[in-house]
Order: structure tokens, then C-alpha cells, then sequence
């Protein structure tokens, strides 16, 4: 496994972050390339639940190298209220094991509160994004004025770059917004801390990675966020502000894309979404309901509770033909167990369809909000699945369901997942 990458195959909260996990045991280098705290990987350990939303799932076995790559949106603050977190729990993180790119964007107190704000100021048209300040970081970065890893943990460059970006920013904050200034005296002391702190993690984590494939070493690549999220290819304007698929990695964490070999992409055995935008497949009744309680579909970054609905094929067939999947992951199959039928989204209907292909996710977002899903049902089944580590011991209805749906997409399914604990999967 040369190389291997993982990419979010809905609108995330697919469960990336137990598989990634399991990956990560045959991988020397796990790399994320984009996003940074919005993103929430749950990974069950025996007894123990981690949530990460910073570090690479990799993290949780310590003989691997970690990088966070030049794509990611680094807030230092949460950066090492994880590490601390992991430490008090008797995992100790070094450079030796953690790198963070000097040419990664530092999330700063005023992007939080611009993330904030600009919602307010969008209204009804809001996003509904984590507040996490990614949204501003990025913006940023494209206008030239952000701050890099490099900056930050460098005093001097720090206090003048510092400067110029708040120059402009208070004048937005105070001029727009009609909200107090930042200082940067208060900036600089809550921040010098942990600039310190991060000198000795930052490093050229492109030329690692790329030094890693040429020594033939085992590179993971983990994707954050879900392809629909994706700030090109998703439903625009309700995504990320980062590209969330396979493209990504080239630019995030700077390795030539035609060295990448497998891709596989993750999918529940149903589809969620936080935030806003259009959902075609999403059930706002009581079934809903019961598959978000089943499902504990509540945010791992925000607590929200996550919109339910079921597997949409049109949105999952583009997904994995866009970020080419050699093989995917279905997971959460169990929480499916005692529907006595299983609604799938097999086509969307348009109002003025004439011509229009069913199967084909459409590329204007206008014409998404307003298609009607084609809906098939399969047959449940009622038997508890926790316990299923072997294909041929699921019931014939869960069976059933697996394999129509691989036809229907084309794409083999290589692991089903039936519980959050690591060991809950099931090879195809
Ligand atoms: P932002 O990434 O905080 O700007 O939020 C933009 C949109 O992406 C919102 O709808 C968020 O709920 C969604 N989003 C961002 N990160 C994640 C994630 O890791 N899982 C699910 N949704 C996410």
C-alpha cells in the first residue's frame, strides 16, 4: 500500500475517522491535507472515545508520523487543547511523531468572530458552518493576507504581519460589522504561548511526505469533511471552504496526485447533513427521527443535530466517479437494523424534466433544491448486527441491500462497518 486515501463520500460525518483509524495500522505516515477544526473523527478504543478535530486519526498509534499538511486551517489553540487532552489520557505526542507545515494558515481569534458575523449578516441565506473561523482563515489565504504556521512561530514576522492583517480586519469589524477592534497586544499575548510551543512541530511537510514515497514508505491520506461539503464540486453555497475530495491532496499537502493508487471513499448505509442546503433524500418525519436516534446523529464539532435521511445514489454515484474511488466503505449498516423497509434514493425527478437523466447529479444547486427523489424501498431486516464480523453470517435482507446497492454505483464495497468500536467491521 504505497499509497492509500480517503476521502468523505456525503456530506461528512461518514464515520472517516474509525476507519481511518484501522487504516492507519498497515500506514507509516498518516497526512490530512485540508480543513482543520470544523472536522470531528470519532474513534472508539475499548472503553475509550477520542474526538479529534485537529490531529490526524494516525495520532492514536504512536510509532506513526503525523503531518498536517500546507491544505489544513491550523488553530493553534485547539491544536494543543487536543494534544493536552491526549496527553492526560497517556498519549504523548512529540515532533518526533506530529509534523504541522510552516505554510499552513493560522486561525485566528477574528476569524472566529468574522465566521460568526458573516452568518448574521447572511440571514436566511446563512450556511450554518461550525464557527470555527475556517471559512475566514481561507478567505484570507486567497486574498494574500493571512498568516502562516511559518509567521507564527516567529516572533518578529509575527507582530508585523499580525499588524497589517488586523489593519484591514478591524476596519471590517468596525466599519461593517459596527463591532469593537481586536487588539493586537491581546492577540499577540494569547497567542505567543502557544506560537512557542509550535516552533519545534513546524516543518516541510510536503518534502516529508514526498521524501516518505521515495523511500517506500506506506502514506495515508485523510480526508475531512465529505465531497458534497466541496468548495468546487458540492452544493455551492452550502459547502466548506476547502476542496474536501481527492484533488485536494495534491495542493494540501503538496504530492504529485498521479502518484496516488487506491482511493476509497466512505458512505453511510444512510445519508446526514449539518447545516443548511439543499438534502433531496432527507426525511424530516418520525422515521427521520428514529434513524437519528439510532444513529446518535448529533455533531461531533458542534453537538447540532445532524438531518437525516437515506442512502441518495445519484449524490453518492457522482462522489465516488469524481474523486475516482477504486472501492469504498459502507458504514453505520447496523443502525438500519428494525426498518421494516429501506427507503433509497434512486433518481431525482425535476420539475421540468424533459430530457433530463434521473441518474445525473445536476451541476446548478438551483436545480437541486428543487428535485424530487425517486424512492425505492428495500426489504429490512430485524436482527442486531453489532456482532457480524463475517459477510456470509448478515442476514439476507442486509445482504441483499449491500449488494444491490454496490451494483447500483458500481463501485465494490470493501468494508462494512456495524459499530463504532474498531474491531466492528466487516470485511467484503
Ligand atoms: P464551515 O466548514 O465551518 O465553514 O461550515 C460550512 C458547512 O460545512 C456547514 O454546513 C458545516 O456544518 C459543514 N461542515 C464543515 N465541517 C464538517 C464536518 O466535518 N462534518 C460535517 N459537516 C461539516
Amino acid at each position: 500500500m504505497p499509497t492509500l486515501s480517503v476521502f468523505g463520500a456525503q456530506w461528512g460525518d461518514e464515520g472517516k475517522g474509525k476507519i481511518i483509524d484501522g487504516l492507519a495500522r498497515d500506514a507509516d505516515v498518516v497526512v490530512r491535507c485540508q480543513g482543520g477544526a470544523n472536522a470531528g473523527h470519532t474513534v472508539v478504543v475499548g472503553e475509550e472515545r477520542f474526538v479529534l478535530h485537529h490531529l490526524p486519526s494516525g495520532i492514536l498509534h504512536p510509532e506513526k508520523l503525523n503531518l498536517i499538511g500546507n491544505g489544513v486551517a491550523v488553530d493553534p489553540l485547539i491544536l494543543f487543547e487536543e494534544l493536552d487532552g491526549l496527553a492526560a489520557r497517556g498519549i504523548e505526542v512529540t515532533p518526533n511523531t506530529l509534523r504541522v507545515s510552516a505554510a499552513a494558515h493560522v486561525i485566528f481569534e477574528h476569524h472566529r468572530r468574522v465566521d460568526g458575523l458573516a452568518e448574521r449578516w447572511r440571514g436566511s441565506g446563512r450556511i450554518g458552518t461550525t464557527g470555527r473561523g475556517i471559512g475566514p482563515c481561507y478567505a484570507d489565504k486567497a486574498a494574500r493576507t493571512g498568516l502562516r504556521v511559518g509567521d507564527l512561530v516567529d516572533p518578529a514576522r509575527l507582530e508585523e504581519r499580525l499588524a497589517a492583517a488586523l489593519a484591514e480586519k478591524n476596519a471590517l469589524l468596525e466599519k461593517v460589522y459596527g463591532e469593537a477592534p481586536v487588539s493586537a497586544a491581546e492577540v499577540l499575548d494569547r497567542y505567543a504561548p502557544v506560537a512557542q510551543r509550535l516552533g519545534p512541530f513546524a516543518a516541510d511537510t510536503g518534502a516529508e511526505v514526498r521524501r516518505a514515497y521515495k523511500d517506500g514508505k506506506s502514506i495515508l491520506f485523510e480526508g475531512a469533511q465529505g465531497a458534497m461539503l466541496d468548495l468546487d464540486h458540492g452544493t455551492y453555497p452550502f459547502v466548506t471552504s476547502s476542496n474536501t475530495g481527492i484533488a485536494a491532496i495534491g495542493s494540501g499537502a503538496g504530492f504529485p496526485p498521479n502518484r496516488l493508487e487506491r482511493v476509497l471513499g466512505i458512505a453511510k448505509a444512510y445519508c446526514t447533513r449539518v447545516g443548511e442546503g439543499p438534502f433531496p433524500s432527507e426525511d424530516g418525519g418520525a422515521q427521520g427521527d428514529l434513524l437519528r436516534k439510532r444513529g446518535n446523529e448529533y455533531g461531533a464539532t458542534t453537538g447540532r443535530p445532524r438531518r437525516c435521511g437515506w442512502l441518495d445514489l445519484v449524490a453518492l454515484r457522482y462522489a465516488l466517479e469524481l474523486n475516482g474511488a477504486t472501492g469504498w466503505v459502507m458504514t453505520n449498516l447496523d443502525v438500519l437494523t428494525g426498518f421494516p423497509k429501506v427507503p433509497v434514493c434512486t433518481g431525482y425527478a425535476y420539475a421540468a424534466s424533459e430530457g433530463r437523466d434521473p441518474g445525473l447529479f445536476p451541476g446548478h444547486l438551483a436545480d437541486l433544491g428543487a428535485v424530487r427523489p425517486i424512492v425505492e424501498e428495500r426489504p429490512g431486516w430485524t436482527e442486531d448486527l453489532t456482532a457480524v464480523r463475517r459477510f456470509e453470517d448478515l442476514p439476507p435482507a442486509a445482504r441483499d441491500y449491500v449488494s444491490w446497492i454496490e451494483d447500483q454505483v458500481g463501485t465494490p464495497v470493501e468494508l462494512l462497518s456495524v459499530g463504532p468500536d474498531r474491531d466492528q467491521v466487516i470485511p467484503r
